[in-house]
């Protein structure tokens, strides 16, 4: 037991749930104890040297003496490498498996006795060891995996598997993005990173991790280039990143490396390399399109565990709308559930749900449904005896239903990797349709069963599904969260056709984004959280799961009013904008900070508002091209170091740069431009990138500059949308998108374009393609 575990469970125990949870944890320990095949002895394993090789379509197998190595790179530039006979598929991330391989692209000898592809996009050279290079078409070597190194058990005891570690080189300059949600983000500076989805137990801080959405997805920027690659692999694991160091001009660079450590499953990764941009689209290519939010989940949300009573949520809605605060929805937690059961409604606190959500609605206010995964094992739940009915819990290796605890005591776990489960899983959303939630929140699907000691999870023996292979918790873990998502997004789809589901998870593994967004889970109160919530929207929009915010304020405690506002005015600037908080912890309504939060809190509400039609566009963006809302500002100039290391404001779509307050007592910040001229949005003053600026942060608001010659579609004074144009540099053409709303359905709008520059001294706007304009122009900032 840690230290962390000891004061858990010295708060937890004495309680009913506290022992409980005691029992729960020993009876963990103990399946797997007796349900994990045992580790013996075991031998070390490398690849040993090249024997020979056979072509195949986009590249082919090298046989070494003690391995072999799959080599396929795709007609998009993808390469997959597999060792030991790692197939693409089966893998819970890709979309629709493996993508056709790029028949130009031929395995060939290498001068040293290894192999090589080469294709349009990168060359793949395999030495005789080995070691696998990725180089640009120019031969830039964008990284170098050391040949891995196995540990096999001797005796080949069932499903003991092979544990592997590779080592992998990138450039002296490189710097780490991605890895999932990482409160120490967005650059991962050295450290161990752990790769197994995990709620922290209590708010977060920089400090902790991993948290609840890990992923093996790293982003790599170099000067000589960026790539992405993706160990996909879901068993339990380590990342162990250092950054490179340049040797201060000696001419002895030590490369940047990282070390991949994992339990078990399969040695395969996928390697994309190119602009930011377009790692972002190949990735989303193979693993999905981000699901597009409807219209509505663009706007300002408010959440609370604990308002009680349908009182209460009237009461916030009045409060939102008497002060003429923009609000789109509101949250429900475990609490409107009779007694924490998933799929329940409290009835003397909701007596009749469905007609204070047809009320909320007629305002403009939807409603969100919490959903946990586990289910309170007792006979009479209906939702439990249902599971029960078509076997959908969990069972240990003795075939027994695993039983942990979560909010409503002792609780089964569905096996979402079951393809019939989440059917029946799926199904059972009809009742929150039916109770009037437009969306749903999916919580605790890490999967979280509380325990004072050990991991707060189910036992790794834990037999699941796996669509049919058959596996144990180890390989399932990681990817519960993902496959519960599957479920109520299939599910919603099936249930109500005609609009699109909206669905954010706290777990979640590569490809995500398919379903749905995220959010940061319990951040703690305090001026570090807030950092970390900066950080954990632009890691996973890096690893493609472009729709995510933080609990604005935080979870925990009480924000003074200075870190709320600052904390709302970024919020504002984020894919999901929610206030939410525990019911132990203060009030997060603006209102409820004084006069003043609540006069610049609703000037960030309405131009959250004002924005939304931007918001729309670069929704339907990410749908289209993986480009995440939110980006780190080196996205268009990954070769700038200074931008590389830039961690406190971010660019929102191309046409915004936004840069929050991140510490107190702040009125003024400086703010690093990336190339070009930027307009202060509050004064209209022009300055010219790339280069450092001094702003005003007063606390009525925080700095957001926009880029010259850029177009947004923004909403006008009388509802509709107004394109919003800043002056163009002299000689310079600007452009913007417009994707223009086209409700809360299916239909895929065209996307408008739009350029921008300067004729006879004055600003000219026009469609692409020609014809008519069809919005209004309003030009703003001053020409520098
Ligand atoms: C978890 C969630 C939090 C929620 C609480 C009660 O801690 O992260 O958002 O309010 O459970 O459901």
């Amino acid at each position: 037991m840690d230290a962390r575990g000891l004061v858990r469970s010295v708060k937890v125990v004495g309680t009913a749930q506290g022992l409980r949870s005691v029992r729960s944890a020993w009876r963990r320990r103990r399946a797997d104890a007796l349900g994990l095949p045992r580790r013996g002895p075991e031998r070390a394993r490398v690849p040993g040297l090249a024997e020979g090789a056979d072509p195949q379509p986009g590249g082919g197998e090298v046989r070494f003496a003690r391995s072999s190595l799959r080599v396929i790179v795709t007609t998009g530039g993808a390469v997959f490498c597999g060792w030991d006979g790692a197939e693409p598929e089966p893998s819970y991330a890709l979309v629709r498996g493996c993508p056709e391989p790029d028949v130009r692209a031929e395995l060939e000898p290498d001068m040293d006795g290894g192999w090589r592809v080469v294709s349009e996009r990168v060359t793949v050279a395999v030495s005789r060891h080995g070691a696998v290079e990725v180089r640009t078409p120019g031969g830039v070597v964008l990284r170098r995996d050391l040949p891995p190194r196995w540990w096999d058990p001797v005796d080949a005891a069932e499903g003991a598997g092979s544990r592997w570690v590779q080592r992998s080189e990138v450039a002296a300059d490189a710097r780490f993005f991605g890895l999932g949600g990482r409160a120490a983000g967005p650059r991962l500076r050295d450290g161990s990173y752990r790769l197994w989805n995990t709620d922290p137990g209590g708010a977060f801080v920089p400090g902790d991790d991993p948290l609840y959405l890990t992923m093996p997805v790293l982003t790599v920027v170099a000067d000589g280039g960026t790539h992405l690659v993706f160990h996909d692999n879901p068993w339990d694991g380590r990342m162990r990143l250092h950054e490179g160091d340049e040797g201060a001009g000696s001419g002895h660079d030590r490369p940047g490396s990282y070390e991949l450590r994992m339990d078990g499953g399969p040695l395969r990764s996928w390697t994309v390399v190119g602009t930011p941009a377009r790692l972002l689209r190949s990735w989303t290519t193979l693993t999905g399109a981000p699901a597009l939010p409807p219209r509505w989940a663009l706007g300002h949300h408010h959440a609370r565990w604990g308002f009680g009573d349908e009182l209460e949520v009237r009461r916030i809605a009045r409060s939102y709308r008497e002060r003429g605060l923009p609000l789109s929805a509101l949250h429900l937690d475990i609490d409107h559930f009779r007694g924490n059961r998933v799929f329940t409604v409290n009835t003397e606190g909701f007596p009749d749900l469905p007609a204070l959500a047809e009320e909320l609605r007629a305002d403009g206010v939807r409603l969100v449904s919490i959903i946990d995964p586990a289910v309170k094992a007792e006979p009479g739940n209906a939702v439990y005896d249902s599971g029960s009915a078509c076997d959908a819990f969990v069972r240990d290796a003795r075939g027994r239903e695993v039983r942990g605890v979560v909010w409503p005591g002792e609780s089964v776990f569905p096996d979402f990797t079951d393809p019939q489960v989440r059917k029946w899983w799926g199904g059972l959303y009809a009742e929150r349709l039916e109770q009037g939630f437009s969306g749903v929140w999916h919580d605790m699907n890490e999967p979280v069963s509380f325990a004072p000691f050990g991991d707060p999870s189910l036992p790794r023996s834990a037999r699941h599904a796996l669509e049919g292979r058959g596996g144990d918790h180890r390989e399932a873990h990681n990817v519960y969260g993902l496959a519960m998502a599957r479920a109520g997004y299939e599910g919603l789809c099936e249930l109500r056709p005609e609009e699109r589901p909206f669905l954010f998870s706290r777990s979640g593994w590569a490809g995500m984004q398919r379903y749905g967004g995220t959010w940061s889970g319990d951040v703690a109160t305090g001026w570090p959280g807030l950092r970390a919530s900066l950080a954990l929207v632009l890691g996973i929009g890096l690893c493609g799961v472009p729709y995510s915010g933080p609990d604005v304020g935080g979870f925990t405690g009480s924000p003074s009013p200075e870190l709320y506002l600052r904390w709302f005015q970024l919020g504002a600037w984020l894919p999901l904008f929610r206030t939410h908080s525990a019911f132990f912890a203060g009030r997060r309504e603006p209102w409820e900070f004084g006069p003043e939060v609540l006069e610049h809190a609703r000037v960030a509400l309405r131009e959250r508002e004002r924005l939304l039609p931007y918001f729309v566009t670069l929704a339907h963006l990410a749908q289209r091209t993986g480009a995440p809302y939110v980006r780190p500002l080196w996205w268009h100039a990954p070769q700038d170091r200074r931008l590389r290391d830039c961690e406190d404001a971010f660019l929102l779509g191309d046409a915004l740069l936004v840069a929050p307050v991140l510490e107190p007592g702040t009125t003024r910040r400086a703010v690093r431009l990336p190339p070009g001229r930027w307009y202060d949005t509050a004064t209209g003053h022009a300055h010219d990138g790339p280069g450092q600026v001094l702003l005003d942060a007063p606390l009525s608001r925080i700095p957001v500059l926009a880029r010259a010659g850029s177009v947004l579609p923004v909403q006008a004074a009388d509802g509709g949308v107004e394109l919003e144009v800043w002056t163009p540099a002299a000689g310079r053409e600007g452009s913007g998108l417009v994707a223009p709303d086209a409700g809360d359905g299916w239909e895929r709008p065209r996307i408008e374009r739009f350029t921008s520059r300067i004729e006879d001294g004055r600003v000219l706007v026009e469609r692409t393609g020609g014809g008519d304009l069809r919005y209004p122009v309003r030009v703003r900032g001053r020409p520098g």
